[in-house]
């Protein structure tokens, strides 16, 4: 029979275990752990931060994504709830060389003013980062967004990778992801382009769902729609390949253009399999 002792000591460690899968305190802020080097040199990477960028660290720890981002000559910020993280990674930034562009701040990440910002890193949990989606998908078309490991709900990365780092001692099991996000322009609605050097007027009828976008698209003279066969919203970057009849002819159209408010510019690569061109465009958003 199993003794009283035995059974609280199981107990208490089934209590640890529990603990030790679900992190989050039970305010919803996150305990500190770090993002190993190689995994930092990951986020920094999948950003593509350089001298142009203004990096928000969400949660920065002891400091290591913001330093990092500074040694790539970005300027940098990291947010902590705890005062003496922040001490800790001041020093760390001092001992690297980096005080100038690498700053911290204490304070609760989600008061934080992310205006700024060309890139968001963080490392919480998924219910913190659920917390912040509507923020960061208020900033400005082509911010990046990187998390280590949890996700944004049915908000999809536009970029996952995955890497085993066993020295990671919680999370997905000795694994870690790296997800980067780009804010998308809004592209939705009705969009009008003309091209007479290929088919006179065009339309582009366009739902969205954060950066995933479908499109159904008529061009003059043709009764059905066109054959829409890819598309990608990336940032203010938005590519379509239509396929169809244009003046009696089967042609491949690949859109590619900027989103800027109600104005899409850019080229389209027009081919028969034969020959092919490049004609610019240009298409207004019908209010
Ligand atoms: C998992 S650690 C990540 C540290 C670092 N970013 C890294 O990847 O190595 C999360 C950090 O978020 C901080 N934190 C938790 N809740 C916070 C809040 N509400 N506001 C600001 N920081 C918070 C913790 O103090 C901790 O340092």
């Amino acid at each position: 029979m199993i003794s009283r002792a035995l059974a609280s000591a199981l107990l208490l460690l089934a209590g640890l275990s529990c603990h030790a899968q679900s992190w989050a305190w039970d305010d919803g802020t996150v305990p500190f752990v770090v993002s190993p080097e190689e995994v930092v040199d990951r986020m920094l990477r999948i950003a593509d931060i350089g001298p142009a960028d203004r990096v928000i660290d969400l949660g920065s720890g002891d400091g290591r994504i913001v330093i990092g981002a500074a040694a790539r000559g970005a300027r940098a910020l990291g947010i902590d709830i705890d005062p003496s993280l922040v001490d800790k990674a001041r020093g760390r930034a001092a001992a690297a060389g980096m005080t100038e562009r690498a700053t911290f701040r204490s304070e609760d990440l989600f008061d934080t003013d992310l205006s700024g910002a060309t890139v968001v890193t963080m490392y919480l949990l998924p219910e913190v980062n659920l917390k912040l989606r509507p923020k960061l998908l208020r900033l400005a078309p082509g911010t990046r967004v990187v998390s280590h490991d949890w996700n944004m709900g049915d908000w999809e990365p536009d970029e996952t990778i995955e890497l085993r780092t066993p020295e990671k001692p919680v999370g997905l099991g000795g694994k870690s992801r790296v997800h980067l996000w780009i804010i998308p322009s809004d592209a939705r609605g009705r969009w009008v382009a003309d091209i007479p050097q290929h088919g006179g007027r065009w339309e582009f009828e366009i739902a969205q769902q954060y950066q995933a976008v479908s499109v159904r698209s008529t061009v003059a003279g043709n009764e059905r729609d066109l054959t829409v066969r890819a598309t990608r919203l990336r940032g203010q970057e938005i590519k379509m390949l239509v396929t169809g009849l244009v003046g009696g002819k089967a042609w491949n159209q690949f859109f590619k253009g900027t989103v800027s408010g109600d104005r899409m510019t850019g080229e389209v690569l027009v081919s028969d399999g034969d020959q092919q061109r490049t004609i610019p465009w240009t298409a207004t958003r019908k209010r």
